[in-house]
């Protein structure tokens, strides 16, 4: 054999030990790098205090303030027209028998006797709760009995076996976004479902000459931090009140700062493991929130693609593209269709 030949072939299997400890280091750096990278999406940036803003009422009474029927007296034609079917004012309503929710209990032999003490029907098309007004002022007790719709209007009733109404649930864990004013210290709500207040706050009558007194006025200008405080106090599903330890605010009112008193777990939005990772209903609004509150990222906020009032999002197809949309819809532009996506949720049981 030649002598460069053999030279060659002592050497090599070290050259080749080489080049795979070489590869491995590089995937190893490569790793860790990209670790640190996503880490810094976050870490990276500089926070804002999100307390550092503006006022609340914890501690204080409860405001006094007017009911829906008196707004939509002067507001019938603006908002009056679709305030029957928006979302917020039906979270809770009357259980008509005819509710497909409903029909299923009377249906079902186990809970047809219970169905005749259900008096008020929660949520929407993918769960549904029963509840009755209990003797206490501003209290209402939730049934274990759920009725899910996994696909179209037919509901499928969950722990029928054992139906029974719990009286402390409703109130110490769901009363504060889906009914108005509830007091902190009893959870007694003033009015079953949302009111105008919840978003409006305490509306002056002075408002009609100068609009600036009204929240989420267009002549107002509300700041994207104030915007987020009203649209966060119910729709962060992450947060409890410092003062009360409940998983909702305590006497917020539309205008206040929400967060000094509402502790908000943002690290939900940085899980990595698919499991744990946020749906895109939630995670499209907390990245958003986090955006505005933590980082001070104003360009958007929930109104740059909602409207409330015409229970639309119609005009977010119109905004540039980013990487934010990828909560929704895969990376393409132009955006063609969506995710289908499911939901889930500890915080309200379905
Ligand atoms: C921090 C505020 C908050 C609390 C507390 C809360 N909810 Fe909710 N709930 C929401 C919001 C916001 C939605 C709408 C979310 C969405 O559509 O993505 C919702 C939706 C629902 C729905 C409708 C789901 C659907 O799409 O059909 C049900 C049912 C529900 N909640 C039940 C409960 C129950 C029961 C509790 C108490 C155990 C509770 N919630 C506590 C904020 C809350
Ligand atoms: C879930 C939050 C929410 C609730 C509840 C709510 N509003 Fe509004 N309202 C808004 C927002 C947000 C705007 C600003 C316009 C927009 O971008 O949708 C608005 C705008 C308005 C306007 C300005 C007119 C317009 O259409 O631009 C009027 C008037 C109004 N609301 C009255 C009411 C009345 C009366 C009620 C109760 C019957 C009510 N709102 C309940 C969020 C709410
Ligand atoms: C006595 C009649 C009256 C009552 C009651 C009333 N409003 Fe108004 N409101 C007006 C008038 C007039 C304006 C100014 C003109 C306009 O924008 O419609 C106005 C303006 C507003 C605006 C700002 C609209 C804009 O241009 O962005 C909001 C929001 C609003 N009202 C909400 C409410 C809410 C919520 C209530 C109940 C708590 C209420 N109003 C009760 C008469 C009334
Ligand atoms: C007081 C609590 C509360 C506040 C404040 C609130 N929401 Fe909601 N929102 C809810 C609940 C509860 C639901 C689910 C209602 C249901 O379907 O049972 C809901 C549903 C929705 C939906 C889905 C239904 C639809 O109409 O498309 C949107 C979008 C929404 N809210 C946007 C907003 C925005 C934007 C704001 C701020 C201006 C806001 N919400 C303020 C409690 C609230
Ligand atoms: C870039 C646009 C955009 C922003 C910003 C945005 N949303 Fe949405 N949101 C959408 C679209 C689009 C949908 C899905 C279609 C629909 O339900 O209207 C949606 C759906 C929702 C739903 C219903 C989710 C479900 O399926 O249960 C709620 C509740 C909601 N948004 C609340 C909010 C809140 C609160 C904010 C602000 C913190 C916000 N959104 C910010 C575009 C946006
Ligand atoms: C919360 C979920 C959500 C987010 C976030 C979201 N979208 Fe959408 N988007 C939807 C849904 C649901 C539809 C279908 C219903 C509709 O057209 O509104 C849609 C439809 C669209 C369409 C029409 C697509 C078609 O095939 O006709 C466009 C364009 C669009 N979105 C753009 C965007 C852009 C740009 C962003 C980011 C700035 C974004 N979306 C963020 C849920 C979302």
């Amino acid at each position: 054999m030649k002598r460069w030949l053999r030279v060659i072939l002592e050497v090599l299997p070290s050259v080749l030990l080489a080049l795979v400890a070489f590869v491995l280091l590089l995937a190893v750096v490569g790793f860790f790098s990209s670790k640190r990278s996503q880490a810094a999406e976050g870490a990276g940036r500089k926070q804002l205090d999100p307390a550092a803003w503006g006022a609340d009422h914890v501690g204080q009474p409860l405001p006094l303030y007017t009911e829906g029927g008196e707004c939509l007296f002067c507001h019938r034609h603006q908002v009056g027209t679709t305030w029957d079917t928006n979302k917020h004012n039906r979270t809770i309503r009357d259980a008509e028998p005819k509710e497909p929710a409903m029909a299923a209990l009377l249906d079902d032999a186990k809970t047809k006797e219970f169905a005749a003490e259900v008096q008020l029907l929660m949520g929407d098309t993918r769960a549904q709760r029963f509840l009755k007004r209990a003797e206490a002022y501003g209290h209402a007790d939730i049934a274990s009995v759920k009725a899910e719709f996994a696909r179209g209007t037919r509901a499928k009733l969950v722990d029928a076996d054992s139906a029974k109404w719990d009286s402390e649930k409703f109130a110490k864990q769901c009363a504060g976004c889906h009914t108005t004013a509830v007091d902190p210290e009893t959870q007694a709500f003033a009015t079953v479902s949302l009111d105008c207040y919840a978003c409006h706050g305490d509306s002056p009558v002075d408002h009609a000459t100068d609009t600036t007194l009204m929240p989420l006025a267009r002549e107002r200008k509300d700041s994207p931090a104030a915007v987020s405080s009203i649209c966060g106090s119910c729709h962060i599903r992450f947060g409890k009140s410092k003062s009360t330890g409940l998983p909702y605010p305590a006497n917020f009112v539309a205008g206040d700062n929400l967060f000094r008193d509402f502790e908000v777990d943002w690290s939900v939005l940085d899980a990595t493991d698919e499991t744990k990772k946020l749906n895109p209903a939630d995670a499209h609004v907390m990245d958003n929130l986090r955006e505005v509150v933590l980082y001070g990222n104003e360009q958007m906020t929930c109104l740059t693609c909602h409207d409330v009032h015409k229970s639309t999002s119609a005009k977010h197809r119109e905004l540039p593209v980013t990487k934010y949309c990828q909560h929704c819809h895969t990376a393409s532009d132009p955006i063609k269709g969506h995710k289908r996506y499911t939901v889930h949720s500890e915080r309200c049981e379905y």
